[in-house]
C-alpha cells in the first residue's frame, strides 16, 4: 500500500513526492525498503510471488524506476485515480489476486516504516503467513512504549493456538491510549495484515458491502496498460473512503472471523513525524542528527535536514529544521506532529 500523503513529514513529504518515496533512514526510500523486508519473505515451503503495488496515479514512474532500482519487478502495480484510503486499496490487490481461480495468502504492509532486525521480521512474518493459510486473519502486534494517539490498539487473550485478538481499538484518544498503557496488555497495530485475499472479501463483504460492490464495480472497469492496471475512474470515485481499521479489523472481535495476533519485536518505527525520524538516525555525542549540507554548533539533541542549501544552527536544544528549496519548517521536536495544522492551512498547494 503505497499511495498515502504522509503530510506530517512536510516540507520533505509532498503530494507529488510522499513520504514512503523518500530515503529518510539507510540509503533507499521507505518503500524500497519495505519491498526488499517482503522479498525475503520466501523459504521452504512457501512460495512468494512478485509484489502486488497499490498506489496513486501520479506516483506510477517513482514506484516503477524505485521497485527497478532494487532489482524487484512487480506483478501489477494498481493505480488509484484518487486515495480512497486503504480498505478499497487492499480490495483492488484482493481482486486481482482472485483472478485465474487462485486464493493467495496476501501480506499487506504499509510502504512507510521501518524495520532495523530483518530476521526477526521474517521469522514473525512467516508465523502469520502460516496463521493466515488455515484461513484466519493475522495482526503483527507492536509492545507499545508510550500513549501514541495516531495508531490502532489490540487487546489479546491467549489460548491454545497462540494470541486471539479479543478487542481491536483504532486511534484512540489520549486518554483511553493511557488508560490502556497503564492497564498492559495492549499491543499498537503495525498496519501489517496477513490473510487470504477471499477472507479479505468476505469480512468486507460482511461489515461493509458498499465498499465490495463500489469496488467491484471499478476493478470490472479496468484497463490493463502492461504492468499498469487502473481501475474505473468514475466507480472509483465512487467508492467510499475508508481505512483497513476501521472498515474491518474493528468489527472482527467477537464475530466468527477468527482474528490473531502476532508479536513483531524487530525495531519496528512507522517514522509517523520528524520526531521519529529524529529517534531512528545516526546521532552524535550531544543527540544531533542532519542530512545533506548542515552545520551544527552547541546544539543538543536536535535534527537538521538540508536538501539544497547549507543550514547553520546554533545553540538549539530539540529543535527540528528542515530545509527544500520552497519550504522551510522549524519546529519543537517533541510537536513536530502539529505540522499537519500548517498543511492543512496549505491545502492543495503543499
Ligand atoms: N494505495 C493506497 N491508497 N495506499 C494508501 C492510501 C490510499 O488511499 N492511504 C494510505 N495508504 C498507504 C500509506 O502510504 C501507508 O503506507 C499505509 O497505506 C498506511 O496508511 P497511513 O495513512 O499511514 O495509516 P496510519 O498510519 O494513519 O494508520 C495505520 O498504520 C498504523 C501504524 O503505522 C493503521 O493501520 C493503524 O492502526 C496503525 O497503528
Ligand atoms: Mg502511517
Amino acid at each position: 500500500m503505497a499511495g498515502g500523503s504522509g503530510t506530517r513529514l512536510w516540507p520533505l513529504s509532498r503530494a507529488g513526492y510522499p513520504k514512503q518515496f523518500l530515503v529518510l533512514a539507510g540509503n533507499e526510500s521507505l518503500f524500497q525498503l519495505a519491498a526488499r523486508r517482503l522479498a525475503a519473505l520466501g523459504g521452504p515451503g512457501l512460495e512468494l510471488a512478485a509484489p502486488c503495488i497499490v498506489g496513486n496515479e501520479e506516483h506510477r514512474f517513482l514506484v516503477l524506476d524505485q521497485l527497478r532500482e532494487t532489482k524487484l519487478e512487480p506483478s501489477s502495480v494498481l493505480l488509484e485515480p484518487l486515495g480512497r484510503n486503504t480498505a478499497p486499496a487492499l480490495t483492488l490487490a484482493a481482486l486481482a489476486a482472485l483472478e485465474g481461480g487462485r486464493d493467495p495468502v496476501l501480506v499487506v504492509t504499509p510502504a512507510d516504516q521501518t524495520v532495523t532486525q530483518p530476521a526477526a521480521f521474517t521469522a514473525a512474518l512467516q508465523d502469520a503467513i502460516r496463521i493466515a493459510a488455515d484461513g484466519a486473519i493475522a495482526i503483527l502486534g507492536i509492545t507499545p512504549d508510550r500513549p501514541e494517539t495516531g495508531y490502532g490498539y489490540i487487546r489479546t487473550t491467549a489460548d491454545a493456538g497462540g494470541l486471539a485478538v479479543a478487542q481491536f481499538v483504532e486511534k484512540p484518544n489520549l486518554e483511553t491510549a493511557e488508560r490502556y498503557l497503564a492497564e498492559g496488555g495492549y499491543y499498537w497495530n503495525s498496519g501489517m495484515f496477513v490473510l487470504r485475499a477471499s477472507v479479505w472479501m468476505k469480512a468486507l463483504e460482511r461489515f461493509r458491502p458498499d465498499i465490495a460492490t463500489a469496488t467491484r464495480a471499478a476493478w470490472d472497469a479496468r484497463k490493463v496498460d502492461s504492468v499498469f492496471v487502473r481501475p474505473g475512474k468514475a466507480e472509483f470515485a465512487g467508492v467510499p473512503s475508508e481505512s483497513v481499521d476501521y472498515a474491518v479489523m474493528e468489527r472482527c472481535p467477537g464475530t466468527d472471523l477468527p482474528l490473531r495476533m502476532v508479536a513483531l519485536d524487530a525495531g519496528w518505527n512507522d517514522l509517523g513525524a520528524w520526531e521519529a525520524v529524529w529517534q531512528v538516525a545516526d546521532k552524535d555525542d550531544a543527540g544531533n542528527a542532519s542530512v545533506g549540507d548542515a552545520l551544527i554548533a552547541d546544539c543538543k539533541d536536535t535534527l537538521v535536514h538540508a536538501t539544497s542549501r547549507l543550514v547553520g544552527v546554533v545553540g538549539l536544544t530539540d529543535i527540528v529544521v528542515v530545509e527544500t528549496p520552497d519550504a522551510v519548517l522549524v519546529s519543537d521536536r517533541a510537536r513536530s506532529q502539529e505540522v499537519k495544522q500548517i498543511v492543512n492551512r496549505l491545502g492543495a498547494e503543499q
